[in-house]
């Protein structure tokens, strides 16, 4: 198959790249890193770049929580402007096969038990909590503290920022587009994906390369809230193998399928700062009772369909994804 892969000089686009080469198909890097005439908001460049494609992988975006709402603007025109044009471009062309980088971050804050009140959905943490050290969110009927569950992907979205809305919005144009033309669209929803070239710590990077940037610094990784919020880190190896399972399974055509995808091994955050820590060789990490708003408290989710229907599994263990993380770091990789 010939598959542009948007964002493709991206970290996870690199992975898709090789990937797709190590299966025997011929990847096509569309990405303004690489090339800034190759945006996605370019009709007549997207266009170009779509002849004699089969399948389109789409990983450009502009990634991360940002600055708030100041760059919203630059967010919804880089992800959603951008995917419409995609879309609008294959549409043209009878491209009909889509595989888009979804994001866990559509549910919000997830999926909670009340004891007492069963599954529950707490809105957004008070700013007076968060001061005072209560981290878990409470039922909102009755302000227990919840116990976090397994998100499916029917679970309903809650976007709680920029960036999760315009995620969201992708993949609503993806599903539209499906629907018009009876292509065949998949949402992978990554959960928090580290592992080699992952970008340095901007305020866009994530969380595992914060820590190991303060690692290669001699400096203490800084474990915000009390460490405990659970995220499912999944490699990039294997998220990158997702992707090319989905682009060669064929799946329901007219419709956006979408697929959790995390390692199904919820880890605390300050649990992968020990290990990185352990891995660096020191110094321990330091838990800091700060907290970012936006953040949620729990993200887990359930990615047994991902398994089920199209028989992907993940290969790089917890222990072993991160000590190589944490090596690399120290080659400057
Ligand atoms: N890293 C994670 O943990 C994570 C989690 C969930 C979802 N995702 C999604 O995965 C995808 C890839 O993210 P990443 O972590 O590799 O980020 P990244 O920033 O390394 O890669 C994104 C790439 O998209 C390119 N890009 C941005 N705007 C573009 C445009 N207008 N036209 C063409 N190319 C453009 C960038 O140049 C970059 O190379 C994104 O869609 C992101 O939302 C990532
Ligand atoms: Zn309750």
């Amino acid at each position: 198959m010939r598959v542009l892969v948007t964002g493709g000089a991206g970290f996870i686009g690199s992975h898709v790249v090789d990937a797709l080469q190590a299966h025997g198909h011929e990847p096509v890097v569309y990405d303004v890193r690489e090339n800034p005439a190759a945006d996605v908001r370019d009709p007549v460049a997207v266009a170009r770049a779509l002849a004699g494609v089969d399948a389109v992988c789409h990983q450009a975006a502009m990634v991360g929580l940002g600055d708030g709402v100041a760059d919203a603007a630059e967010y919804v025109s880089r992800n959603d402007l951008g995917t419409a044009v995609l879309l609008a471009a294959m549409a043209e062309a009878g491209v009909r096969r889509l595989v888009l980088a979804g994001s866990m971050v559509v549910y919000g804050e997830g999926r909670y038990e009340c004891p007492r009140h069963g599954v529950v959905r707490p809105g957004p943490r008070d700013v007076a909590d968060l001061d005072a050290g209560r981290f878990e969110p409470a039922c909102p009927v009755c302000g227990t503290e919840l116990s976090p569950g397994l998100v499916g992907e029917d679970a309903p979205a809650d976007p709680r920022n920029v960036y999760a809305t315009t995620k969201l919005a992708q993949e609503h144009l993806a599903a539209a587009w499906a629907r018009v033309t009876d292509g065949q669209a998949v949402s992978l929803r990554y959960h928090n994906v580290y592992g080699p070239r992952m970008p340095r710590d901007t305020p866009y990077a994530g969380v595992a390369s914060f820590f190991r940037s303060a690692l290669a610094r001699g400096e203490a990784p800084r474990v915000f809230e009390d460490g405990r919020q659970r995220r499912d880190f999944v490699h990039v190896r294997d998220v990158a193998a997702a992707n090319v399972t989905a682009l060669e399974a064929g799946t329901r055509g007219g419709a956006l399928t979408a697929y959790n995808t995390g390692s199904g091994e919820p880890h605390t955050v300050g649990e992968m700062a020990r290990a990185l820590a352990a891995a660096h060789g020191g110094p321990e990490p330091l838990v800091t009772g700060e907290y970012r708003l936006g953040d949620v408290r729990h993200i887990t989710a359930d990615s047994a369909r991902l398994r089920a229907e199209l028989g992907w599994k993940p290969q790089v263990g917890f222990e072993e994804g991160m000590a190589e993380f944490a090596r690399a770091g120290i080659q400057g990789a």
